[in-house]
């Protein structure tokens, strides 16, 4: 009688637990969804990069009769479809915005002051980019949030699962294990919550969006929300790759389609989006300010929270908010020990 009882508590809550508003968020598609696309002239779209309705949405249908072997006709039929689907160049009215902004969530960093700074935590839908010099905290941070995502809300977290595209090979399993054993979490159920992809190029980085979209609809289906996606570095492909003067506007393009793709994201499916940006400590060398990341204007007015790291004695760390809308300029100090992100 007693277990019953204890039971059904179980269920009540886990109940209580379910966030309510989460279940009429944007209705999700995939490219199958479309009037003419069947299984095979999927794949064929698939294999050309067309991975989202909103890449369809775009395409011409002279591409698309092409690359799907479809009739011109045809094409411009499922253009027009997934237009409507993906409300591409469509405009969204004033409580369809506020809808959706009153879902937005906030990740603790395991850090009361560097939370508060970030005005309680980061936030879904949106960019929040950490940049600093190399050692300063930004993979760390990613790794702690990847954990702290999947804890309870009452206790910071957002119960939901983690993309990691990550394009340096810096992401540690053992490191995710000593954080979720440090939070009293099954280090386990944390690693089987992480989706981690590596990107080789630049180009490869940018499809992983399309890739995580995909991945991200999956998942929900079977009732996981996906509720970080991580990109550790965004900026270290496109640097190396993007070097002449000459390169650089379309290195910022690119870089540009790139950040509004996670933002897109980060709307669609009300995750936070983490991206990493290393600069020079010293000032007078090649990057100049140390403030002024690699990418320079576009990332900084696509991002929402621009976090400063730096390092100061030995576990300490200090973080500045930069150029931020709505939130003062000011500074947080943490420290990263054994056990992750830390107050001082
Ligand atoms: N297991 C650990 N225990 C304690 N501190 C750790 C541990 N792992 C990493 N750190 C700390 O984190 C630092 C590395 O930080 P991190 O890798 O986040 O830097 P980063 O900003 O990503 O640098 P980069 O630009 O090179 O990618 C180490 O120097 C150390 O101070
Ligand atoms: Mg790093």
């Amino acid at each position: 009688m007693a277990k019953k009882k204890s039971e059904e508590k179980k269920e009540e809550s886990k109940e209580a637990s379910q966030p309510q508003a989460e279940e009429v968020e944007e209705k999700i598609v995939d490219i199958e969804d479309l009037p003419f696309v069947g299984p095979a002239t999927a794949e064929k779209l698939r294999d050309a990069g067309y991975y989202s309705i909103e890449a369809i949405a775009v395409a011409s249908p002279q591409e698309l009769s092409s690359v799907a072997e479809i009739g011109e006709a045809t094409a411009s039929k499922i253009i027009a479809a997934a237009r409507k689907l993906a409300n591409v160049g469509g405009f969204e009215t004033g409580d369809v915005v506020y809808e959706r902004r009153k879902k937005i969530g906030k990740i603790t960093t395991g850090s009361k002051a560097l939370d508060d700074l970030l005005g309680g935590g980061v936030e879904t839908q949106a960019i929040t980019e950490l940049f600093g010099e190399f050692g300063s905290g930004k993979t760390q941070i990613c790794h702690q949030l990847a954990v702290n995502v999947q804890m309870p809300r009452d206790q910071g977290g957002l119960e939901g699962a983690v993309i990691v595209i990550d394009t340096e090979g810096t992401f540690r399993p053992e490191r995710i294990i000593q954080m979720a054993e440090a939070k009293g979490l099954d280090p386990d159920k944390v690693l089987k919550n992480i989706y981690v992809a590596q990107a080789y190029n630049s180009n490869h980085q940018m499809l992983l969006v399309d890739n995580a979209k995909e991945l991200a609809n999956k998942l929900k289906r079977e009732g996981i929300n996906v509720r970080l996606l991580v990109v550790d570095s965004l900026t270290a492909h496109f640097r190396a790759e993007y070097v002449g003067r000459g390169t650089l506007a379309d290195r910022q393009q690119k870089l540009n389609k790139h950040l509004h793709d996670l933002l897109r994201f980060g709307e669609i499916f009300n995750a936070a989006i983490v991206v990493t940006n290393q600069v020079m400590a010293k000032p007078d060398q090649f990057f100049g300010d140390p403030t002024k990341p690699v990418g320079g204007h576009i990332v900084a007015h696509t991002a929402t929270f621009r976090v400063y790291l730096r390092k100061s004695k030995g576990e300490l760390r200090v973080a500045r908010l930069i150029d931020s809308p709505h939130l003062p300029e000011s500074e947080a100090i943490f420290r990263i020990t054994e056990r992750g992100v830390e107050d001082k």
